[in-house]
């Protein structure tokens, strides 16, 4: 019943009356159900003494208890109490050892949540609450145990038996076998992790900086056997660079990880065994673009470097849930930004924050890094949680520099080894590790939304000296009206009329590290002497906050920054500042039914970028992309769908007409070298086919048919997924209707046995800019590739259309709105977690027009009056209607 969703509040937050030393269970795996046995050796927390022994309340869910038995004596059902959420029992001594069994069936479970089937295999999801669906425990991070884990299932079926650790112990009996596992390392029930099932392994190893030999397994169903090199190469550069940056070494003999086909999620970093969503492990060039490449990379990171920030150090309780993800998202971007173009890697993080995270910020789920409330901690796996707590971190280390950052983690993971630990403990080992105070830095933690930073700019050449006032601004979120400054770094230099930087020598008041000036008040001036000529400020450069910067840069300012700013983060910046304020006039326009006009200022640029032959072809790629309509949606103060789609796509229409000839040459030129070397996912490789795709997609628009036979060639004749989708996009948003028919169809039979590219197929269509989109996803949704059962699938379709099918959804009718409400509703009892995750562009109603905005209400408002809404929903529904 959706009206008992209760709020959790940190405050509130309380040491564990008992602790669990030890776990161990026993799985028996059959096809109607599985039999759960646990042995936990429970003790009171020393901790939390008082004279009578508190109840012992375990939590659990859609569990047959069968039996207790404490200290060998069976219990009687009268002496304990059971509901739907938990077993609470009265012990009489201070250390016992329960058993429970239970009864559970994986096989009819949809949430794909505690223990599930995936096709044929058996696998877990225990983040966040997920184990107490297996069996009844203390579902709680600050419980630690050491867990012993033995399987047994039909030895034809299911020959891999795998869980956290080592395995100690296997056998056979009549058509069943078994194994035992144990994992050395104590761990919060979350971390554990079970698969059965008629897998393939790659094997490889690993010799750790202490000359340690690690056994490397990537487990997967057998025909994807040939698509987990990417990944395994990603797994062994992620195992140095851990050692290298961060001093950090693996700590187990075997570390594996698990790919399965349905998983709500990306990826999960159980202890030794990692379990996967196949899309971000499996890869190879036919049928993974150069991003599913990346994407595998950096998630195959991300979940090893969890092994320390995460698993050896843990998180206190779920409010706490940045200290691990938002330090690992910081680490994962690290390492792809080493292993790939730096900039590149910032430019693609920015864009994804501002576009996604700048938009919960300001929307009715906006929360703090470390939120104060939850409903359903499900809901809380948040670009806020991950992507701002990485942006975060990274101001840490901008602060701290590259060494003192080192020291701080150091002294971190050293004091904290096997513990539970907060936020507050991770920044005040940063702190004592620098001796610095990091008190109001800490706002960050605690103060939702996303500051703006206005900068206004005074030259005086009579004195030289050149000021700039910085005034921070953060507008109020769910239950903070008012907010606290911020420390906010601002990494900058003064552009001489040359380009060059001009030295930083600063006077009066202020804090400057470096290139770094660091605000701490609301309003404050900082003046730079010796400043021969008024320079052009480049502030905020690779991002050095996450805030909107406002500073009045005329067009000839953001030129010259695009051309000459030695941070490539700021010539991208300005690139993007320079087609924003070009779109937004021409949706000016647009509305006031004016003939749209194409800046020449624009154009200009363009061409001077196609024509330096001295840039990096990534960069050119990255300041040759307007951006995108989600990010317009995000900046407009009322946002109006069919105006900036208008907007964008006129200049684009205007630049590929202007710019054709250029476009050619660097399509062409690109296009031979792809046809000549074979596919490789590297730095250089991908941005060579970024320039391409990006140079055909403007080419598409010009009407050409000679364009057209190279589109079509490209689809037909390429070696790798990245250059054939890119042609499928093109041809799908094009008015040469057979040419697209008869590519849809070739593609799909091309590709029918892989789903993960039929993922593909279903979202290429899903965002079709053909008007009838809404109509094609509902049939689509009857397609023999599709189920409503596999996240992938509802992701790659509905939620394709709905997140960046601008048009589409927001149609004036209400229709698209209608349609993801109604399988929000489908999916609510099915699998809560990704029902509450389609909602989300809903819950952004307040930025469109009154009568949209009545629209999308109406949905979240029949949604909300449905029987039976699930937590998940509930909470996000109800959020969006305050
Ligand atoms: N902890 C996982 C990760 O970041 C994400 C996840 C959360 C997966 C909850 C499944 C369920 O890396
Ligand atoms: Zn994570």
């Amino acid at each position: 019943m959706s009206n008992s969703v209760k709020t959790i509040y940190l405050k509130d937050y309380q040491a564990p009356d008992y602790l669990i030393d030890e776990t161990h269970l026993k799985f028996e795996l059959f096809e109607n159900f599985t039999m759960v046995h646990a042995e936990l050796h429970i003790r009171r927390n020393p901790d939390k003494q008082s004279d009578e022994l508190p109840e012992l309340v375990l939590d659990g869910q859609e569990l047959e208890l069968l039996t207790v038995v404490m200290d060998n004596v069976v219990i009687n059902s009268n002496s304990y109490t059971v509901d739907d959420k938990s077993l609470t029992l009265q012990p009489n001594k201070n250390s016992f050892i329960l058993k429970t069994t239970v009864r559970i069936h994986p096989e009819t479970n949809t949430a794909l949540e505690g223990l599930y089937k995936s096709n044929t295999m058996f696998c877990t999801q225990c983040e966040a609450e997920g184990f107490r669906k297996i069996t009844y425990y203390l579902d709680r991070p600050d419980v630690m145990s050491k867990f012993t884990t033995t399987i047994e299932a039909d030895q034809q079926s299911y020959p891999i038996l795998l869980s956290n650790g080592n395995q100690i112990a296997s056998g056979q009996e009549d058509d069943r076998h078994w194994a035992t596992w144990q994992d050395p390392f104590k761990k919060p029930a979350y971390l554990f992790a079970l698969v059965a099932g008629d897998l393939w392994c790659v094997e490889d190893s690993f010799t750790t900086m202490n000359q340690r030999k690690v056994d490397l397994r990537i487990y997967v169903e057998p025909e994807n056997i040939n698509k987990v090199n990417h990944a395994m190469t990603s797994l062994k550069n992620s195992m140095r660079w851990d050692e290298e940056v961060y001093g950090r070494e693996y700590d187990l003999d075997i570390f594996m990880i698990v790919a399965v086909s349905d998983f709500n999620m990306g990826a999960m970093e159980n202890k030794g065994l990692n379990i996967f969503n196949t899309s971000c492990v499996l890869a190879r060039p036919e049928t993974a673009t150069d991003m599913a490449h990346q994407r595998v990379e950096g998630v195959v990171a991300h979940e090893y470097f969890h092994n320390w920030s995460g698993n050896r150090v843990t998180c206190r309780d779920w409010f706490q849930l940045s200290l691990k993800e938002g330090f690992t998202v910081f680490r994962d971007s690290e390492f792809t930004a080493d292993m790939n173009s730096r900039t590149v890697k910032r430019i693609e993080d920015v864009a994804f924050l501002r576009t996604h995270q700048f938009a919960e910020d300001a929307g009715p789920m906006a929360h703090p890094i470390r939120p104060d409330a939850y409903m359903e901690i499900s809901n809380f796996y948040t670009v806020t949680i991950y992507e701002k707590g990485a942006e975060i971190i990274r101001m840490l280390h901008t602060l701290l520099g590259k060494e003192g950052f080192r020291k701080g983690t150091d002294l971190y993971f050293e004091r904290h080894d096997g513990q539970a630990v907060t936020c507050d403990d991770f920044v005040k080992a940063l702190a004592d590790a620098n001796a610095i105070d990091l008190t109001q830095f800490k706002r960050w933690y605690s103060q939702a939304g996303t500051p703006q930073l206005e900068v206004l700019e005074s030259y005086d050449s009579a004195t030289k000296q050149y000021h700039l006032t910085f005034k921070q601004f953060c507008p109020p979120t769910p239950n903070q009206e008012e907010k606290q400054p911020f420390v906010i770094p601002v990494k900058m230099g003064l552009l001489n009329k040359q380009g060059q930087d001009l030295p930083l020598q600063l006077v009066g008041e202020g804090t400057l590290v470096g290139d770094v000036i660091l605000i701490t008040e609301a309003e404050q001036t900082f003046t730079f002497a010796n400043v021969g000529e008024k320079p052009v400020p480049s502030l905020l450069r690779d991002f050095s906050a996450p805030v909107k910067l406002k500073f009045a840069y005329s067009k000839d300012d953001l030129l010259f920054l695009m051309q000459h700013d030695n941070d490539g983060f700021n010539r991208w910046d300005a690139s993007q500042r320079l087609a924003i304020e070009a779109i937004q006039q021409q949706v000016v326009n647009y509305q006031a039914g004016n003939p749209m006009v194409l800046d020449s200022g624009l154009e200009k640029a363009y061409a001077s970028l196609l024509a330096d032959s001295s840039l990096d072809q990534a960069m050119v790629a990255e300041m040759l992309s307007l951006p995108a309509e989600n990010y317009l949606v995000e900046i407009s103060e009322v946002a109006d769908p069919d105006a900036i789609h208008a907007a964008r796509q006129f200049i684009r229409q205007q630049l590929a007409n202007n710019l054709k000839g250029q476009f050619l040459t660097h399509y062409q030129a690109n296009r031979a070298v792809s046809q000549q070397e074979a596919y490789r996912a590297t730095a250089d490789h991908i941005a060579r086919r970024s320039l391409q795709n990006m140079a055909l997609s403007y080419l598409m628009l010009t009407d050409d048919p000679q364009v057209l036979t190279l589109c079509l060639d490209q689809f037909k004749h390429s070696d790798n997924m990245t250059e054939q989708l890119a042609a499928l996009t093109n041809l799908v948003n094009s008015p040469y209707e057979s040419e697209k028919q008869q590519a849809l169809v070739d593609f799909y039979e091309q590709f029918a046995n892989d789903p993960l590219v039929i993922d593909q197929w279903f979202a290429v269509q899903a965002n079709s800019q053909a008007g009838d989109s809404l109509a094609r996803v509902v049939e689509l949704m009857k397609h023999e590739a599709f189920t409503i059962k596999n996240p992938n699938k509802v992701r790659s379709l509905i939620g394709a259309f709905a997140n960046n099918n601008l048009t589409g959804f927001h149609q004036k009718t209400g229709a698209g709105y209608q349609f993801l409400a109604d399988q929000v509703l489908a999916l609510n009892t099915m699998n809560p977690q990704i029902a509450s995750r389609l909602l989300t562009p809903l819950t952004r109603w307040r930025k469109y027009d009154e009568e949209r905005q009545q629209l999308m209400k109406a949905e979240l408002e029949r949604i909300m009056a449905a029987d039976k809404l699930s937590s998940d929903v509930y909470e996000v529904v109800n959020k969006s209607l305050v």
